[in-house]
């Protein structure tokens, strides 16, 4: 694994002391390099009403899809979830040893809120792993192969109609998702993170990989 002083110029892991974050609680703490929007999410105070909380289209992933991610994908050991909501994919990332640096425009009682990640000016010197938030999903993955170097990894979280569409034909001809992973049985997403155990899942989803750099055919396969 690379030292952390190789690591200088780009986006370092914020830490989040107090919170519910990480089961690299000293890695985190001593890496602290927060600003007093961060010390003011770290003490919990947060300008976000209730409504505000439940908009920016939040869906939580099922935990499950994230230990079968794992099963199918080798990744860096720093990753950046940078729409974290409540963690429910970083806390996964995070028990299989992945340093993960979590943010959300949010302030959700986890990570860092308050950062919008069009507003991320450094590069990421790792992979990214997100459900982002479905009507902007294409300008994050946009904005994540901007910010990490060519060869690295981004793995979204999508529904399978995000194949479909003219837009993302286009999108798609510049910017092909090396694997789309299908799960074949329902994984869910839960609206403010209330999981509903009778409910199952109307939405087929699916793994979308990018390698940064890749321009060859998409492979589809399935899991699940
Ligand atoms: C579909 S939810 C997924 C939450 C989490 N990734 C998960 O899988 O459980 C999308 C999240 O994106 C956040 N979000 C929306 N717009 C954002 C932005 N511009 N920058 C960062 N986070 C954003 C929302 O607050 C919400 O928590």
């Amino acid at each position: 694994m690379r030292e952390q002083n190789e690591r200088e110029n780009i986006e370092p892991l914020h830490g989040c002391i107090n919170r519910p974050h990480s089961g690299q609680g000293d890695f985190m703490r001593t890496d602290w390099v927060g600003n007093q929007k961060s010390i003011f999410s770290t003490l919990g105070a947060s300008s976000h009403t209730n409504e505000e909380r439940e908009y920016h289209d939040y869906y939580a992933t099922e935990p499950k899809a994230v230990e079968l991610l794992l099963t199918l994908e080798k990744f860096n050991a720093y990753i950046l979830e940078p729409a974290c909501g409540e963690g429910h994919i970083s806390k996964v990332l995070e028990k299989h040893g992945y340093y993960v640096k979590s943010t959300d425009l949010v302030d959700r009682c986890f990570g860092e809120g308050g950062i919008d990640f069009f507003s991320f000016s450094k590069k990421w010197d790792g992979d990214i792993i997100t459900n982002p938030p479905y009507k902007y999903a294409k300008s994050f993955i946009r904005k994540a192969l901007q910010i990490i170097p060519n060869g690295n990894k981004i793995a979204m979280f999508l529904k399978l109609q995000f194949l479909e569409g003219k837009e993302r034909k286009e999108f798609f001809k510049t910017s092909p998702p090396k694997t789309v992973y299908v799960s074949s049985s329902r994984l869910k997403c839960a609206k403010n993170g209330k999981f509903v155990k009778e409910h199952s899942s109307a939405v087929a989803f699916c793994w979308y990989i990018w390698v940064k750099g890749y321009k060859g055919d998409t492979v589809i396969k399935w899991f699940n």
